[in-house]
């Protein structure tokens, strides 16, 4: 049964068990973070501090937030996907670990913005986001743009007084961000000067976007498709639009699967780069009348539209990867469909264009979170562990961190790898003196 309270609102409270034994099956691939939970409960670094974490509610979240509640803090969890939450996941941590959680899969638009005004509300010192939903509404709240804010949340700023506002936003120490996406968003308000705080870009660790973004997107994606579709990759023809490090990992595991892969590319470098792997590159134009299956990774809007659409052949399959639901224009494509859509499974709805059967996978949102799980627990160990350091590292460094956004810094990110290694039981080599004397040397070339 749904349970609302002022607390939290989840889908069903009784899904507790099954949600606790998938989040601690998930943990046996998160090394790493539970070595940083553990250390968080010894020392109790973020004692005092109330976060507010607009995530995919997932087992993996889950180990975050119990990393966080470890070290001390007061944690809010809010769905930053309508479909990616789990519902069990949701309920374990209401139930067992006593966080607040505002997340129910399929929410509606309105519930999605009563759960992030639930995320303000609770007067969070540092946000976490993914996608920057949190730190956008911060901002519109900060610079009186009340109009660009959704509706529920517009209509609590607009019943709370001028020192109650300022107060959400000046409680703010810091934020962090998970995404390629928010990064982007938040690089232009740092560059317009209206950044009202610092931002640790999660996603610019290497221990992050290299793994994450590559091998996460790179198999949960594919993963999404074959489960909304049950299609098989070899032998078939996937168009993989951007050649971003979601891309690459899409394109070059769509190979291994043996489908032949054709890229699409804005950028001169990168579509080079990606020719010279090896995959076909050209316009959408082009690849609209041979791909089997087109899966969007660029980040930017309007990727797959309607000249496209009338170009595919019957039966073509479209999903979308990337972080927004704007990259397939559905909508354009509802409107010029013969009649509404036909849901022939769960996550696939069938237009009909020009007598030809086009299959939209979850409604061009995150295949990999909507129709999968999402990024496999153990490259979500180091973007969480990346979240989890740079949160402590926020509120260690307030003082000094200027409004703009900041890299995770690179010994924090070697240190994450190194545990990685050591939980694999990979060894490395050490330089030798006579090898460090040398790289430190510029007349020993001979
Ligand atoms: N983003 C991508 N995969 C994820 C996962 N498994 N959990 C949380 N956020 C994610």
């Amino acid at each position: 049964m749904e349970s609302v309270s002022t607390t939290s609102h989840i889908a069903d409270a009784s899904l507790a068990a099954s949600g606790g034994r998938r989040v601690n099956w998930a943990e046996r691939f998160m090394p790493v973070l539970r070595q940083i939970r553990e250390r968080f409960a010894a020392e109790r670094p973020l004692e005092g501090l109330r976060v507010s974490a607009c995530l995919h509610v997932t087992t993996e979240t889950a180990n975050l937030m119990r990393a966080l509640k470890a070290g001390g803090a007061e944690v809010l969890l809010c769905a930053s996907n309508p479909l990616s939450t789990q519902d069990d996941v949701a309920a374990w941590l209401v139930e067992e670990l006593g966080i607040a959680v505002h997340a129910v899969r399929g929410e509606d638009n309105d519930t999605y913005y009563r759960h992030i005004q639930a995320a303000l509300a609770h007067r969070p010192t540092i946000t976490m986001d993914d996608g920057a939903d949190l730190v956008g509404a911060l901002h519109m709240i900060a610079l009186d743009r009340l109009d660009d804010l959704a509706p529920p949340v517009r209509e609590w700023i607009a019943g709370l007084d001028a020192d109650a506002r300022s107060d959400i936003v000046s409680s703010i120490l810091g934020s962090t961000e998970e995404t390629t996406t928010g990064i982007i968003r938040l690089r232009a308000m740092a560059a317009d000067g209206v950044l009202q705080f610092p931002v640790m870009a999660v996603n610019d660790s290497l221990t992050k976007h290299l793994f994450d973004n590559r091998y996460g997107t790179g198999q949960s994606t594919l993963d999404g498709v074959i489960r909304a579709t049950n299609i098989l990759l070899a032998g078939s023809t996937v168009v993989v639009a951007g050649y971003g490090w979601c891309g690459r990992g899409v394109a070059f595991r769509a190979r291994g699967a043996g489908a032949k892969v054709i890229v699409t590319e804005i950028d001169p470098v990168v579509a080079l780069e990606a020719t010279m792997d090896g995959f076909p590159v050209m316009p959408m134009e082009q690849a609209a009348p041979v791909g089997d299956l087109f899966l969007t990774l660029t980040g930017n809007t309007s990727v797959v539209r309607e000249e496209h659409f009338r170009a595919m052949k019957d039966g073509a399959i479209v999903a979308n990867s990337g972080h927004f639901d704007v990259e397939i224009d559905v909508a354009r494509l509802a409107e010029v469909a013969e009649g509404p859509p036909v849901e022939v499974r769960p996550m696939v709805d069938e237009y009909r264009i020009d007598g030809r059967r086009i299959e939209i996978l979850a409604q061009g949102r995150l295949i990999n979170l909507a129709a999968a799980e999402g990024h496999p627990a153990a490259v979500m160990d180091m973007s969480f562990a990346n979240q989890a350091l740079a949160a402590e590292f926020l509120l260690a460094e307030r003082d000094s961190l200027t409004n703009q956004v900041h890299r995770v810094p690179a010994e924090i990110d070697r240190e994450i790898a190194r545990l990685k290694l050591a939980a694999m039981e990979i060894g490395m080599d050490v330089l030798t003196p006579e090898q460090e004397h040398y790289l430190a040397s510029w007349d020993l070339g001979t």
